[in-house]
């Protein structure tokens, strides 16, 4: 297992340039162990909304941009904001679109890993519970520890987006080292070093 890197694409559920949430999966790339590589998804703003019509043509360039990124990934770290008591519609949109079986259902059997940051005092859990949710239906393989409910997030960052609280720090390193290990449980079989299960069966 040693030697194989493990790519998490990182996914936020805020658009905003100065989000706490994308600036929580930034600190994610540094919290990440050793053979574990986090890559931020940066282009879910030209996603469009979704419509059954956009798929019996070709399919939007920026769709197939983002199920090819989630298809190749061997894990998906999700930050959420909470909207509402739920997940912004961004991200609802975006995982309405990964949802769909037409070319492959690219979050059934994908180890996931959840969290949220808001400036307020309930650490998103309402949105997460939402967004779990919809995993569920999507056949996803969330984490199911509790995961991280970042709430009061402004003061955690310094004025460049460097994690500055240190129980944060050690709670996100303890999430990226959990998920590395669920991605080696439950992800794909070459992670696992479980070389008979890509042998064709005859
Ligand atoms: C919010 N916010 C919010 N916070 C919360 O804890 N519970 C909620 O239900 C809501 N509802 C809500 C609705 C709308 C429309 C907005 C714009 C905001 C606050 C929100 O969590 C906060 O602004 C976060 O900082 C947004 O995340 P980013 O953009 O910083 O990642």
């Amino acid at each position: 297992m040693s030697g194989i890197e493990r790519r998490v694409l990182a996914l936020s559920g805020s658009l905003r340039k100065a989000s706490l949430n994308t600036t929580l999966l930034r600190a994610a790339e540094e919290a990440a162990p050793p053979g574990t590589k986090v890559t931020l998804f940066d282009a879910l703003e030209a996603v469009p909304l979704f419509n059954e019509d956009l798929e019996s043509g070709t399919v939007p360039p920026a769709v197939k941009h983002l199920r090819d990124a989630v298809g190749r990934a061997d894990g998906l770290l999700i930050s959420t904001p909470e909207y509402n008591h739920s997940i912004p519609g961004v991200l609802k949109n975006a995982l309405d679109w990964l949802s769909r079986s037409t070319p492959s259902r690219v979050l059934a059997g994908k180890p996931v890993a959840v969290m949220g940051a808001t400036v307020g005092t309930w650490g998103t859990r309402l949105a997460q519970a939402a967004l779990r949710q919809v995993l569920f239906s999507t056949e996803s393989l969330v984490m199911p520890r509790s995961a991280l409910f970042v709430r009061g997030a402004t003061g955690l960052f310094d004025p460049s987006g460097k994690l500055i609280d240190s129980a944060t720090s050690a709670a996100l390193c303890s999430l990226m080292r959990e998920f590395t290990d669920w991605i080696n449980l439950v992800g794909p079989a070459a992670l696992r070093g479980d070389a008979s299960l890509d042998s064709p069966s005859v």
